[in-house]
């Protein structure tokens, strides 16, 4: 575990806990939010403790530069693990943290082991949680990102919402008004300051890529990537109803594991590195249709209105479908050549943006929890 000295100008300090890649993006609006309430005279300190879950430059390096986070004040140094061993190691060590130096609050985003472990600790220790992205379920429990939903929300105090559709699940569960803070989207805070900066990647233009003519593919989902003849037939069905156009495919580290042992996939696939967050969103923004088992791309899709086909059988984002431009189309691959087909018919619906998904999400949490910590 390594420490770096802490910011201590100001007199509240919360924890940020960033652990894997969809949570840099999430926590890059709130830190910015709290500095800049910082040079108004605000009292909110904070910590970043990365959990090291995710530790490739590729992962999680880039993102930091590119987002403008700065360092991490510590680092957890989890590393690669089975779920069970990670939560086991992310607890102990950030555990032994909070008994050295209390936090007045633990702040987590999303849904990754990261997030729910910490949340257990820092709950056992009476340290207040705040979830960021509370209230979403897919009601799928073979993933380990519902589990994780579930058991943070349980032991959530201050719950921050992303929609209508998560506030409406927490009531539901008995989660008093008072504690539910709708304020948006951090990851789409994100997108939308750094929409003037996404940058091609340098193959672009290598692989004579051109805009709206080429997919962008992403899996990681592991029913849908650690099998290989599950991964074989989707990877066929997508190159089956690309009519030929090139496949942009940033490989994941778990994909790439089984992607080695399949041979003979057709020449369109173009399988790259995981992408930069300039790179990977530009691609995005130009693509003619993103293919994914992904969440938070969805939501990303949805705001630069570009077509998103889902291979999942349910979504915890319900209203990318119902507002946004994403349709699920289950892990069937046979349901891809019809919506390919309705795709280059141009019938593809256009969607519109949910509602507070606006770019200001970071400091409605940080004036939040400067009236909440005030007054605790
Ligand atoms: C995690 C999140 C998932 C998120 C995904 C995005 C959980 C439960 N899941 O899944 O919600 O969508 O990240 O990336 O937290 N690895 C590397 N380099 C790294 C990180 C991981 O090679 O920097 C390898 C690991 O050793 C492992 C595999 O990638 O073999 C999977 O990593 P892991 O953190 O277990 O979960 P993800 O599948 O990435």
């Amino acid at each position: 575990m390594s420490t770096a000295t802490q910011n201590t100008s100001a007199q509240i300090t919360v924890d940020i806990i960033a652990g894997a890649r969809p949570n840099f993006m999430k926590i890059a609006p709130i830190i910015r939010a709290v500095e800049e309430s910082q040079l108004r005279g605000g009292s909110l300190n904070y910590q970043l403790v990365h959990t090291g879950q995710h530790y490739d430059a590729k992962m999680s390096g880039d993102f930091f530069t590119q987002l403008g986070i700065p360092a991490p004040h510590v680092n957890l140094e989890v590393g690669s693990g089975t779920q069970a061993e990670q939560t086991a190691v992310i607890m102990t060590r950030y555990e032994r943290l909070l008994l050295d130096a209390r936090s007045a609050l633990c702040l987590v985003v999303g849904d990754v082991t990261s997030t729910m472990a910490c949340a257990i600790v820092a709950q056992k220790l009476c340290v207040p949680v705040a979830h960021i992205e509370a209230g979403i379920r897919s009601g799928d429990w073979t993933m380990p990102e519902e589990i994780n939903r579930m058991v943070t929300d349980s032991i959530t105090n201050y719950f921050f919402t992303t929609s209508e559709v998560a506030n409406n699940n927490l009531r539901k569960s008995g989660i008093t008004n008072e504690r539910i803070f709708f304020v948006g989207n951090t990851m789409i805070d994100t997108l939308l300051a750094n929409m003037s900066r996404l940058q091609p990647p340098a193959f672009f233009d290598e692989l004579k890529l051109q805009d709206k003519q080429y997919f962008v593919l992403t899996l990681h989902r592991p029913n849908n990537v650690d099998g290989e003849n599950t991964l074989t037939k989707m990877l066929m069905a997508v190159a089956a109803g690309a009519r030929g156009l090139p496949i942009v495919f940033p490989v994941h580290p778990r994909t790439a594991k089984t992607l080695k042992l399949i041979a003979g996939l057709p020449s369109n696939f173009h399988f790259v590195d995981p992408q930069p967050y300039l790179e990977f969103n530009y691609l995005v923004q130009h693509a003619k249709a993103v293919i994914t088992d992904s969440g938070g791309i969805t939501e990303e899709t949805t705001v630069m209105g570009v077509p998103c086909m889902t291979l999942r059988n349910s979504t915890e984002r319900p209203e990318t479908v119902t507002m946004g431009t994403n349709e699920l189309l289950g892990t069937d691959p046979a349901a891809l050549a019809p919506a390919l087909e309705k795709l280059f018919a141009g019938e593809w619906k256009k969607g519109t943006i949910p509602p507070l998904w606006d770019g200001k999400t970071g400091p409605r949490i940080v004036a939040a929890l400067e009236k909440l910590l005030a007054r605790s």
